[in-house]
């Protein structure tokens, strides 16, 4: 049997370039997380941080407006194009590029999720967990809004929470978890905020 078309596979980017070119985005928000702007009430400083799969961007300008040192990151053209619209005038470093293989020469305070891993190919989820924790520095904090389920088809292709704490165990560990109440209705009932803490060895 053939392999499916690029534009049909989640591991490349022509299948969010479609999808974003088509403004078929039913992730996307219209606003930040009521967690994302409860939790950075709680750091103090202006942290380093990364937001990778970050389509829209919206939560990489309003992280800017208070002064954090934002990278953004996407290997979708098409999002990294909507992204600069959006991120027009604000400090945010927008790249266009794959988080697994994009080069960096310093670790990140903190990283911010949302509706990437479960954009990821199940497959995908060990080298996720070993590039978090290259990427945050000990001490810090992977943050974020992840999508639970077992389904196994998708994007968006949840995790149990099970699975999430054995796939970070060998980095990092749960500071806290609670329940999202301000999901779209494409995740509705299935997203958990966590905040993971970087082992410092
Ligand atoms: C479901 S969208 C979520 C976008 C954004 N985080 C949000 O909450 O609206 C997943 C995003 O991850 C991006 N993406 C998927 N795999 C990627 C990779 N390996 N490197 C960088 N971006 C990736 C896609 O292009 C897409 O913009």
């Amino acid at each position: 049997m053939s392999e499916k078309p690029d534009h049909q596979r989640p591991e490349h980017a022509a299948f969010w370039d479609k999808r974003f070119a088509e403004g078929v985005t039913p992730w996307a928000a219209s606003g930040v997380p009521q967690d994302l702007m409860r939790h950075a009430g709680t750091v103090s400083g202006t942290p380093r941080i990364l937001i990778p799969g970050c389509g829209h961007a919206r939560e990489a300008a309003w992280l800017a407006e208070r002064d954090w040192d934002v990278t953004a990151l996407d290997f979708s053209s098409a999002a990294v194009a909507v992204a600069a619209r959006i991120l027009a005038g604000s400090p945010v470093r927008l790249r266009h590029d794959d988080f697994f293989t994009f080069s960096e020469t310093a670790p990140f305070d903190l990283v911010y999720e949302r509706a990437f891993l479960c954009a990821l190919p199940r497959k995908r989820w060990p080298d996720y967990a070993r590039r978090m924790g290259e990427l945050i520095v000990p001490g810090g904090a992977l943050i974020g809004v992840f999508f639970h389920g077992d389904d196994p088809k998708g994007p968006p292709f949840g995790i149990t929470p099970v699975a999430l704490a054995e796939l970070l165990a060998p980095w990092f560990t749960l500071e806290d978890a609670r329940k999202v109440d301000d999901s779209l209705p494409v995740f509705a009932g299935r997203e958990e905020w966590y905040v993971w803490r970087r082992r410092v060895s």
